[in-house]
């Protein structure tokens, strides 16, 4: 690094403190704990600072962002330090499906929010990796294939589409190089509760002299087996 980009930055911290320093001393103000609480303290610090400098160098790297981000992101992107979101005003949103913001500053959060529903991606359109809901939720969602079947739907002579989707963790084995083999998955349905028993209990024998109907119209109203 040249001498003179250290001094810069330096300068730049300059001004960061010069621009954040009353809006966090008023928070500490309000709130004297925030002495106590170092990394919280500096969560307000840093939120306003960048509440005066988001802006300000988002516009100074608008055209090298241009040319990096909008033609090369595509499908989900991650955006790890994603400070208010400028970044996913560059997203092309026929190309990138999902935009993920990862950003520890809470206070952050509800700018990146903003700027991500502006640009047309909202946390409805699929939160989890998962889809809607986080794997092993504990509650079962009211949108549940649980709660449809409580709802007591008509299923006769109903088509009844499902869609089975599953994801799988790909731990890596030695064998999976240099050609991965093909992972198998079976899905079965069974029925469960649709009868008190088995139905076939109570088919006769063919060979079986002494096994009789023992209900419906051709039962012999007697214990099957004397
Ligand atoms: C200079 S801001 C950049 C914001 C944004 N990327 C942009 O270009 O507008 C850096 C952000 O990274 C966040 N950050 C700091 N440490 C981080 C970490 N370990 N992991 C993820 N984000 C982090 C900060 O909270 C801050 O909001």
């Amino acid at each position: 690094m040249k001498l003179a980009n250290a001094f810069s930055l330096l300068t730049d911290l300059r001004i960061a403190v010069q621009v954040a320093i009353v809006p966090t001393l008023t928070s500490i103000l309000r709130n004297p704990t925030l002495l106590f609480r170092p990394y919280e303290l500096s969560r307000v610090f840093m939120a306003n600072v960048w509440a005066v400098f988001g802006d300000g160098v988002d516009t100074g790297g608008k055209e090298v962002k241009e040319g990096l981000i909008t033609p090369n992101a595509y499908g989900v992107v991650l955006d790890i330090g994603a400070g208010h979101g400028h970044t996913v005003r560059y997203l092309d949103r026929a190309r990138v499906g999902h935009y993920v913001a990862l950003e520890p500053n809470e206070l952050m959060h509800q700018h990146i929010r903003a700027q991500a529903n502006a640009a047309g991606y909202h946390e409805s359109d699929g939160m989890w990796p998962a889809g809607k809901y986080v794997p092993q939720t504990r509650e079962e969602p009211e949108d549940s294939v649980g709660s449809w079947v409580k709802g007591q739907m008509p299923v006769e002579d109903e088509d009844i589409l499902v869609y089975v989707t599953v994801g799988t963790t790909h731990i890596p084995r030695p064998e999976d190089w240099p050609v991965m083999p093909v992972e198998h998955l079976t899905v079965s349905f069974k029925p469960n509760s649709f009868f008190k028993a088995n139905p076939s209990m109570d088919v006769p024998g063919t060979k079986d002299p002494l096994s009789v109907n023992a209900f419906g119209p051709n039962a012999e109203g007697q214990a099957c087996c004397k």
